[in-house]
């Protein structure tokens, strides 16, 4: 067998400043809707646990501050309360060999909506009346995200400093909490790619017009998380390369916008795309097999960062020949996961790289290679340390 066909490059392990990701699979930011006042509770525990296997495994977005949660089910870290919630989940994801992530993210104008499964619409007064009241959203100017919604209240130079101060707290809290990669999610629509956006920013002074202005706020919030981030931990930033809600996006400014973050110490650009009009996340269109990989490559090609894929990864062989053409340094998992939680195990067993379940747990993996050894060969023995079955015969 050849050295490449031996070591497939997804099961490859990639250090970043001090953190090294034992493999290549990421576990992409997933919205739960699950949480009560922002605070994780035993539904993030089990769905984040169960994909340790993948070499880096993100929360979903976890808001900076209260208002800049989508909906009332958001996870958030504004509070050492909120921090605490998520330490058992560092700490296991970890004892599991995994490298625990959180994306950071605050909402804007898209916040105080409906959970996606109740229609995803701006909470009004019969969500008042059922428990869950609408807030007030900000943004840079006062733009619905959808008709008819309410507009958000356009912020002033001293709250945007204020929502600076959130996201460098939020970060602090997710060091301290045992958060090995943090994520800025400047992506889908959501407050910082609004501002990066001419379609939502239009605003007249130092935080709006030129692309120059537009860019201002998502790197004031990567300068600051990468100051009060450790120097040794990398940092991430999801962007959406692409909108069809804003022809003014171009991949050249992407490209200068990366340039800017690579400067700031930014380690790593998740690319997705969509998000600036009603849509939640990814541009429309037919959906193909790795949809958004190409703009990860051409990221990766102009400006030199390291990249990270996403949308519509679901095959083992697929991920690995994404890595191998060198299109991006990570791939991210999203719904395949929620499919098949194992999903980084499943492809590790599939590309031969762990013949043996030694990626599993003990209490599963050294049952599923006793089976796998002798399932239908009809000639092995059990190993010498095996008793199981000999105990199961005699309680017989
Ligand atoms: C249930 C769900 C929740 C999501 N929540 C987030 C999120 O919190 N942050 C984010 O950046 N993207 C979020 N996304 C987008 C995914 O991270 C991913 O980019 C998208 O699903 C495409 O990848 P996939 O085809 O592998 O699912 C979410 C997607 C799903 C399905």
């Amino acid at each position: 067998m050849s050295e490449s066909a031996a070591t497939p490059l997804l099961f490859t392990p990639l250090e970043l400043r001090g953190i090294e990701l034992p493999n290549r699979v990421v576990i992409s930011p997933m919205c739960q809707y699950s949480a009560t006042n922002g605070l994780a509770n035993d539904w993030h525990f089990q769905h984040l646990g169960r994909f340790a296997g993948a070499g880096l495994v993100f929360t979903e977005a976890t808001a900076v501050e209260a208002r800049g949660r989508i909906t009332h089910g958001d996870l958030g870290i504004w509070s050492d309360d909120h921090a605490e919630a998520l330490r058992r989940i560092t700490r296991y994801l970890k004892d599991r060999g995994a490298v625990p992530g959180i994306q950071l993210a605050h909402a804007g104008r898209k916040a105080s909506s409906r959970r996606p499964w109740d229609g995803g619409a701006a909470l009004d007064d019969s969500d008042a009346a059922a428990g869950e009241p609408p807030w007030e959203s900000v943004a840079p100017s006062a733009i619905s995200p959808f008709d008819g919604a309410r507009p958000p209240r356009a912020l002033d130079a001293r709250e945007i400093a204020a929502i600076v101060d959130a996201w460098g707290s939020a970060a602090l809290r997710a060091h301290e909490t045992g958060f090995e990669v943090v994520e800025i999610h400047a992506a889908h629509g959501y407050l910082l790619h609004q501002f990066l956006s001419a379609v939502s920013n239009r605003r007249d002074d130092a935080w709006g017009g030129s692309l120059e202005n537009r860019m201002r706020l998502p790197l004031r919030v990567a300068e600051r998380v990468r100051r009060v981030w450790p120097r040794e931990k990398p940092v991430f930033l999801r962007l959406s390369a692409s909108d069809e809600g804003d022809p003014s996006w171009t991949m050249d400014e992407v490209a200068v916008f990366v340039g800017e973050l690579q400067k700031l110490g930014v380690d790593i650009i998740d690319c997705s795309s969509g998000g600036i009009g009603a849509h939640g996340f990814a541009i429309r269109g037919r959906r193909e097999p790795g949809f958004q990989v190409g703009l990860a490559e051409e990221i990766r090609r102009r400006t030199g960062v390291r990249t990270m894929g996403v949308g519509l990864i679901t095959g083992a062989r697929q991920a690995e020949d994404i890595l191998r053409r060198g299109q991006c340094d990570l791939v991210a998992i999203g719904r395949e996961a929620l499919y098949d939680p194992y999903w980084a195990l499943h492809a590790a067993r599939e590309l031969g790289a762990d013949p043996d379940f030694r990626l599993w747990p003990n209490s599963y993996g050294w049952w599923l290679a006793y089976r796998s050894r002798t399932v239908g060969t009809g000639s092995e023995t059990p190993p010498a340390t095996f008793s199981y079955l000999e105990e199961e015969r005699t309680h017989r």
